[in-house]
């Protein structure tokens, strides 16, 4: 393919112009052949484009539908959301759903009502919210499809919609909602060939962990579904992307330099895309689009160490803060702080011995730095190593943080 002109962004493209992950959409498309997946990944690593990507061009046997969470206050108003995509859908795109079970309970409170004029949004539907998701949910497992048809709901940023929730005094409307989701889901899985695809930049384990310690909730929702993790590009897609983001009219001295200087940048962006667009835009602003070795390196520079150009790597302090209680996130904080100083691998014991905590918390708190994709653990026999998963997370950790 030939590369073609998109301008620096943090935020979105047009979905035909995404660039790459194809290796991951087609295992994707593969692992929801059989079960429904969950992606967690930290902030900014390409999670919505990739899944807008997966939905744009997906084999014609699985029907994509896409939502974003975010913000979402309510059961009743996700009700609304997942209703009104699934009849514009139903108008456009050719799912057949009969709407009996909906039909029913709405005309229930109120009668002769058009499907185009439903909404559960009503005080009237506040209280019954459990019987209409579970009548959606089946009148959509019992649409009529085509053979081998499976329907994909993607529900981007739903953990920190449950985390709103939690936050905002809805922690009993969350736990039976996830309940309700997972009691459906087998009869969506089986009888209606549907698959979900839970992405977040929060995990999902933070949200049951404070509803399990705060709110004694112990159900497991997602625990049947296989985990996925995207991260870097392939370096042949992030040198696409470098060429793609080149063409928006940056500078270089000589077109013999133009593989050296953009190979450079995927080096320090580590293949990953939104720190390729960052220095692009660094680049851009600081340099007149001048791209130079010197440049691309005093660019990266200001992202570690520039407060506003930082700015996504500190969340990832922030949200240690906000999502965990205070010993355990001043613990994680401390072993972050201590891995990211040193030069090699660390092993547990050593960190075991190193950091001031008790020794259940420091294992815990390792653990939940390995499902939130800060840490990576590899094994070197039966000894357990550490590192950070990200480079440049940790050259920020030991920078600013350390
Ligand atoms: N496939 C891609 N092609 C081009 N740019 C990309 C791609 N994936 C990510 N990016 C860049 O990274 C940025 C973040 O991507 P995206 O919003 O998909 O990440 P995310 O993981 O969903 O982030 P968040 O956790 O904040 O929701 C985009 O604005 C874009 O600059
Ligand atoms: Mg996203």
């Amino acid at each position: 393919m030939k590369p073609y002109k998109l301008s620096p962004t943090q935020g979105t493209i047009p979905v035909n112009k995404i660039v790459g992950r194809e290796k991951d959409i087609q295992k994707l498309e593969k692992m929801l052949e059989s079960q429904s997946v969950v992606i967690e990944e930290i902030r900014r690593m390409g999670k919505t484009l990739f899944l807008q990507k997966y939905g744009f061009q997906a084999k014609e046997n699985q029907h994509v539908l896409y939502f974003t969470l975010q913000g979402v206050i309510s059961v009743n108003e996700l009700i609304d959301i997942l209703i009104t995509e699934l009849r514009s859908e139903q108008s456009y795109k050719g799912i057949k759903i009969a709407w009996d079970k909906i039909f029913k309970i709405y005309n229930s409170i109120k009668p002769d009502i058009d499907v185009a004029d439903i909404t559960f949004r009503l005080p009237e539907f506040e209280r019954k919210w459990k019987d209409v998701l579970g009548a959606c949910l089946q009148d959509i497992a019992h649409r009529k499809k085509k053979e081998k048809e499976t329907l994909v709901i993607i529900l981007d940023e739903l953990p920190i919609m449950i985390w709103n929730w939690i936050v905002n005094g809805k922690a009993e409307q969350a736990k039976e909602f996830l309940d309700v989701l997972r009691k459906h889901r087998q009869l969506l899985e089986s009888t209606g060939s549907v698959r979900f695809v839970i992405c977040g930049s929060i995990g999902m384990q933070v949200v049951l962990k404070r509803l399990k310690d705060e709110h004694s909730y112990t159900g497991e929702p997602f625990n049947d579904a296989a985990r996925y993790n995207i991260g870097a590009m392939p370096t042949e897609e992030a040198y696409f992307l470098c060429e793609c983001l080149f063409l928006d009219d940056f500078i270089i001295d000589s077109e013999d330099n133009k593989k050296e200087l953009l190979k450079n940048i995927c080096d320090y962006a580590e293949n990953l895309p939104f720190y390729i667009n960052r220095i692009f835009s660094i680049v851009r602003n600081k340099y007149d689009d001048v791209i130079t070795i010197d440049n691309i390196k005093e660019s990266y520079n200001l992202l570690l160490n520039d407060p506003q150009e930082s700015k996504v790597l500190k969340q990832l302090e922030d949200r240690i803060t906000t999502y965990y209680h205070k010993d355990e996130a001043n613990c994680m904080k401390a072993i972050l702080s201590f891995i990211s100083q040193r030069e090699k691998k660390t092993s547990q014991k050593k960190i075991l011995k190193e950091i001031d905590f008790k020794e259940n918390i420091v294992k815990e708190c390792l653990h939940t730095l390995l499902s939130e994709n800060y840490l990576i653990r590899e094994l070197n026999g039966t000894k357990k190593q550490f590192s950070f998963k990200y480079q440049i997370v940790k050259k920020w950790w030991n920078i600013n943080m350390a």
